[in-house]
């Protein structure tokens, strides 16, 4: 599969020659406050299945469907548990994706043949005007091939998928960084399927109890975005259990190019052949920055990416969640 891939801005011309895209079943990446989407038509399972093509994405893996309103869930869920409706209140529009019982309009395509429906309303102004000028919810998995480094650029959506899309609407980078979180509120109580933006302390507060594992036996079968390799940079990546100097030191000396994902305030001195990220110690300016200084790291041409290992706690748990599925 190959078509040209425009790379558009989000003005009110583009945005509806996006829609026309969509309506006719094509594929438009997008972006949203957490990292851009790779939307289609989610009641067309031709479009969808464009999408898990573009992506190379294995058909085990179920898509989010993306609204612009609440009542649009009707559509697409067959029904809104008390606990699901008390979650939307209170965090869409924003990064939390629900698991819903799926309802009849929506194709296997978009579920992996399963029950359920992931959901999200995003914040973003550009993905709301997107959905609100198709008309249609969206199907959106990140817009990166799979296993790879999700985007959070319009420049990190051509890296991945040039040629393999109708469109990129370019609206700089997205704010958040790193994919929402998905619970399941189909169990009681729920379950987190993937940590995410939306810190998990935050969702407990009006929740309650949630299930950390899911509760069947096989968390793959369950939420594919739980599969061990994902989301990972193309260069071999190593984690180090101090700030990563020692290691970077050791590599160059064996004669390898090493990139360094470091924390600000690391010793950097001596290191001039290194490519070097510096981050943030706050969870939530890390997130926002790591797949961006990734690809950096990647496309730097070197021959391993050494991680100085960010902290551990509850702060930290999607950051932690994604780095321990790149190595
Ligand atoms: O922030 C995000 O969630 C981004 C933006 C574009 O909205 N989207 C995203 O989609 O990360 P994707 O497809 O890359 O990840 C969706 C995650 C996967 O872990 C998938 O397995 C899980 O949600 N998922 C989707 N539908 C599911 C379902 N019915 N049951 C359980 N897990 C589901
Ligand atoms: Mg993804």
């Amino acid at each position: 599969m190959t078509c040209v891939t425009q790379v558009v801005s989000a003005g009110p011309s583009e945005l509806s020659r996006a829609a026309e895209v969509i309506r006719a079943g094509g594929l438009v990446a997008f972006p949203t406050e957490t990292v851009y989407g790779l939307g289609a038509n989610a009641f067309d399972a031709a479009a969808v299945a464009r999408v898990f093509e573009a992506k190379g994405r294995p058909a085990t893996n179920p898509v989010i469907v993306h609204v612009s309103k609440v009542e649009q869930v009707d559509d697409i869920a067959s029904g809104l548990p008390a606990i699901a409706r008390r979650l939307a209140e209170r965090f869409w529009p924003g990064p939390l994706t629900l698991v819903l019982p799926r309802g009849p309009r929506i194709p296997d395509i978009v579920a992996a043949g399963g029950p359920t429906v992931a959901v999200r309303l995003p914040a973003h102004p550009v993905a709301r005007a997107l959905l609100d000028a198709s008309g249609v919810p969206l199907a959106g998995p990140s817009a990166n091939r799979s296993t790879c480094l999700s985007p959070t650029r319009a420049e990190h959506v051509l890296r991945g998928l040039s040629g393999r899309i109708d469109m990129v609407i370019d609206a700089g980078p997205c704010p958040g960084g790193i994919e929402s979180t998905v619970i399941d509120v189909t169990t009681s109580p729920p379950t987190l399927l993937r940590p995410g933006l939306l810190p998990l302390a935050t969702i407990q507060e009006v929740v309650g109890d949630v299930t950390s594992r899911p509760t069947v036996a096989s968390p793959v079968a369950r939420s594919p975005g739980q599969m061990t390799r994902h989301y990972s940079p193309l260069t071999p990546i190593e984690f180090a259990p101090d700030d990563g100097r020692r290691r970077v030191v050791e590599l160059i000396d064996q004669g390898l190019r090493v990139g360094w994902l470091a924390f600000e305030g690391s010793q950097i001195a001596g290191l001039s052949s290194a490519a070097i990220e510096s981050m943030p110690d706050e969870p939530a300016s890390y997130a926002a920055r790591m797949y961006d200084a990734l690809h950096r790291l990647d496309l730097a041409g070197v021959d391993r990416i050494v991680v100085a290992l960010p902290p551990e706690g509850d702060a930290w748990l999607a950051i932690h969640d994604r780095l321990g599925r790149m190595g």
